[in-house]
C-alpha cells in the first residue's frame, strides 16, 4: 500500500479531542492518519479507529518509535505496546521518530531492528523521521534505499528543506511533510493569501496544494470539523507556475521544531 498523499496528524491532540479528531476525520474521508508512541494518544487513535466503523483495511495507519525505544533489544516489544494500545494487529507504516540523541543508538542498528520488525509482520512497511542527509545516508547504508518508504520531516514554505528533499528524491525515497501548515503560520501569510483569494480558496488549502504538488504526502492536523473537510479537499485544487514561484520564494529557513537532542541539520 502507498502512502495516502493526504493524511491527519495527530500531535498534540489528547483525549476526547485526539477520539474527535480521527473520528470526525474518517467520517470525512481521511484514510491515512499518523500517530506516534510520544503523543500518548494511540489508545485514543484506535479507540477512534474502531468508533468510525471504517474497514481496517482501508486505512493507512503510522505510528514512530521514541527515542528511548531504538535500541534493538527495545525496539520490536515498543512496537508490540504501540499495535496494544492501538488495538491492531500491524501499522502500515512505522518511523524511526529521532535520530537517537547524540548518535548514542547506531542507525544501522535501529533500521535493522526496524526491518526485522516489519518481517515478523508488525508493521507493512518502514520508515525515517528528521533525518538530514547525512544520517538518511547511513539508513540507506544499512537497509537499502527501496526498504525506506518515507523520510518525514518539517516541510512548508517557511522551511522548504530542499537539500533533504533533494537527496531524498535522488534515492528515490519519498517524503512525507509535516507541520504542513507551520501550525498555523502561513495562514496569515499575504502571498498565500492574495492566491486564496484569487483562487476563491483558503490558505490552508493553497499551501496542502503546493505541497501535494510537488509530490509530497501531508499530514495537516486540525481540531475543526470544517478545517478538517477543507484541507482534505486540497488535492483539488491546481496553483499555477506564477503562484508555484511565488510560494517558493517564501522560505526563510523558519524551523518551528528542534528540539536539543534534534540532529545537525543540513
Ligand atoms: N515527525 C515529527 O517529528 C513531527 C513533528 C511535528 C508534527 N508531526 C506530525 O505532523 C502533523 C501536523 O503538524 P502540526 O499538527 O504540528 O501542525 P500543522 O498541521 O501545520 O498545523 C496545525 C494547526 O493549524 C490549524 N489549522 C489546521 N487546518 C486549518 C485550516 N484549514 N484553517 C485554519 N487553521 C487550520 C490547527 O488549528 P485547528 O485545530 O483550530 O484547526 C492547528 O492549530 C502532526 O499532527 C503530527 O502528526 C510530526
Amino acid at each position: 500500500m502507498t502512502i495516502p498523499s493526504i493524511g491527519l496528524g495527530t500531535f498534540r491532540l489528547q483525549g476526547q479531542a485526539a477520539i474527535d479528531s480521527v473520528r470526525t476525520g474518517l467520517a470525512l474521508g481521511y484514510r491515512h492518519i499518523d500517530t506516534a508512541q510520544i503523543y500518548g494518544n494511540e489508545r485514543e487513535v484506535g479507540q477512534a479507529l474502531r468508533e468510525a466503523g471504517v474497514a481496517r483495511s482501508e486505512i493507512y495507519l503510522t505510528t514512530k518509535v521514541w527515542t528511548g525505544h531504538l535500541a534493538a533489544d527495545r525496539l520490536a516489544a515498543s512496537l508490540k505496546d504501540s499495535l496494544s494500545k492501538l488495538g491492531v494487529e500491524q501499522v502500515d507504516l512505522t518511523l524511526i521518530h529521532w535520530p537517537s540523541p547524540g548518535g548514542a543508538v547506531p542507525v544501522a542498528e535501529s533500521m535493522e531492528a526496524l526491518l526485522a520488525a516489519r518481517d515478523a509482520g508488525l508493521s507493512g512497511a518502514i520508515g525515517i523521521s528528521n533525518f538530514p542527509v547525512a544520517l538518511m545516508r547511513e539508513a540507506i547504508a544499512s537497509v537499502g534505499a527501496q526498504q525506506i518508504a518515507t523520510n518525514q520531516v518539517e516541510l512548508h514554505p517557511y522551511l522548504q528543506n530542499r537539500t533533504v528533499v533533494d537527496a531524498a528524491r535522488a534515492a528515490g525515497i519519498h517524503i512525507t511533510a509535516y507541520m504542513p501548515l507551520a501550525y498555523g503560520k502561513v495562514l496569515d501569510d499575504p502571498v498565500i493569501g492574495a492566491i486564496a483569494r484569487r483562487l476563491g480558496a483558503t490558505p490552508a488549502q493553497v499551501t496542502l496544494a503546493w505541497l501535494l504538488a510537488k509530490g509530497y504526502a501531508v499530514i495537516p492536523s486540525s481540531t475543526k470539523r470544517a478545517n478538517l473537510a477543507g484541507n482534505l479537499a486540497a488535492d483539488t485544487l491546481v496553483l499555477d507556475a506564477l503562484e508555484h514561484a511565488a510560494i517558493d520564494a517564501l522560505d526563510n529557513g523558519g524551523r518551528l521544531v528542534s528540539p536539543d537532542f534534534a540532529p545537525a541539520w543540513d
